[in-house]
């Protein structure tokens, strides 16, 4: 673990690693430099060899998303997805605060490969300090001649811009983030058309959207190559990944580590086990709220923190945002809360979500109160169930997962919580 080079955290004790010059000192603004010289479709196809996943949650190749932007379109945009909306997700925003150019850098040198003419770095409202750090940034960029007209002579131009939400959970998707940036309400779009695909993307034309993390993986594979990115993870999860790890554990924070590293590493090792003496790990979300709950068994402890691990312990590892808990928490409680979380959430658009968390919180609230009975499981377990698959987006989906995760992994939670037939029948309920 401790050979593994730092990719996304590199440079991390470097004073004032923010500046331009600073960072070009150390090696910046290298990986375009080489990307220029690349050419389009050596850059797309050596992000495509790395095997580079999107970091936002969903794991899609990037270099095979970018190969969907048609060639021949005069107007394409990159869209910087730094919503960060993820519950326990405080990644993205690390390296906008301690290392600005990579990300800027990274989204210059995809903008180069798919010949864009704009790129725009969305965030959250609450990141308006962050957004005008950033600004700084693309000012000093475009002082030395890496934006504007005809860039480093290469007959390209290029714009960047930054544009703040509100702070929707929902404008973190990827079509509601476009929804919002042309001024509209941020629902989602019917998918097809991709944003890749023209028609889908910002103001209809074809437009990549990447996580700040994704992005900022770029300049260091353009540097040193697909191959040597390759040799870190595994086959189907390159490279390294930026863990969030917050509750229960001694040392909450974020950690830069391969992908092959187990949880048991991450949650012993690096974050020094369970906070209070006496106590042991109960469950975790491993994607903050939109993850299926798991319980820390040894098997889930034991298991890498890859996609296609994950996906066999029926969970992801999306955002990487560990919420960890421990024996003294009532998973109904947190599920309780991730409810409420998705329903004031929701944008309503669609009728299974809008319908599906108003019930949803209103059951459990309904049990929390102590006024449950055995049945209302089977309801919200029904009604969760028939929110999947069937919404524009996945919040209807994540929303469904603490219900039917809670039943499934901590029934004993949630029935702590009801009273049985006969119980009401015997108060005469
Ligand atoms: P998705 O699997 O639908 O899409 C992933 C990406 O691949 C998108 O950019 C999509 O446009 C592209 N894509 C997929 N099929 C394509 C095709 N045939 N042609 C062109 N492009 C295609 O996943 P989605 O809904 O974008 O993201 C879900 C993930 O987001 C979840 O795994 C969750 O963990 C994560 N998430 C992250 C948050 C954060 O704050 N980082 C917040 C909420 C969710």
């Amino acid at each position: 673990m401790s050979d593994t080079p730092k990719i996304l955290l590199r440079g991390d004790e470097i004073e004032n690693l923010r500046e331009i010059d600073v960072y070009v000192d150390n090696g910046g603004y290298e990986g375009f430099k080489k990307a220029l010289q690349m050419g389009s479709d050596g850059v797309i196809n050596e992000v495509k060899a790395a095997n580079l996943r999107g970091r936002g949650g969903a794991g899609f190749p990037t270099g095979v998303k970018w190969s969907f932007i048609p060639k021949d379109e005069p107007v394409k945009y990159v869209a910087v997805n730094a919503d960060e909306s993820e519950t326990g997700t405080f990644k993205d925003r690390l390296i906008m605060e301690t290392n600005p150019h990579q990300l800027i850098e990274g989204a210059l040198i995809c903008a180069y490969a798919i010949k864009a003419t704009a790129v725009y770095i969305y965030l959250r409202g609450e990141f308006w300090d962050v957004a005008h750090e950033l600004d700084k940034r693309i000012a000093e960029a475009r002082e030395a001649g890496y934006l504007g007209e005809n860039i480093l002579d290469s007959g390209w131009s290029c714009e960047m811009y930054t544009h703040l939400g509100a702070g929707a959970y929902i404008c973190g998707e990827e079509s509601a983030l476009l929804n919002s940036l042309e001024g509209y309400l941020g629902q989602p779009r019917v998918r097809p058309p991709f944003p890749a695909n023209k028609g889908g993307g910002l103001y209809k034309e074809p437009t990549v959207v990447n996580n700040v993390e994704t992005l900022s993986n770029v300049p260091w594979i353009i540097v040193n190559g697909a191959d040597e990115y390759k040799k870190i993870g595994t086959d189907q999860s390159t490279g390294t990944k930026l863990f969030c790890v917050s509750g229960h554990v001694k040392n909450p924070g974020v950690y830069e580590l391969p992908f092959n590293t187990t949880f048991r590493e991450l949650l012993f090792d690096v974050c020094g086990g369970p906070r209070k003496e006496g106590t042991s790990f109960k469950a975790m979300l491993p994607s903050g709220g939109s993850g299926p709950i798991v319980p820390l068994t040894d098997e889930v402890l034991d298991s890498p923190m890859t996609y296609e691990d994950t996906a066999k312990l029926e969970t992801i590892i999306g955002s990487a945002s560990l919420i960890i808990m421990d024996d003294t928490v009532d998973i109904t409680w947190v599920a309780s809360k991730v409810i409420k979380f998705f329903r004031h959430e929701s944008c309503g658009k669609c009728t299974p979500c809008r319908e599906g968390t108003y019930w949803l919180d209103k059951v459990v609230d309904r049990i929390m109160a102590g006024e449950g009975r055995e049945r209302d499981i089977q309801l919200i377990d029904n009604v969760a169930k028939n929110m999947q698959g069937l919404t524009l987006c996945a919040l209807a989906d994540f929303a469904a997962n603490p219900i039917i995760h809670t039943i499934r992994h901590f029934p004993d939670d949630f029935m702590q919580h009801v009273k049985s037939d006969e119980e009401l029948a015997a108060a005469g309920d």
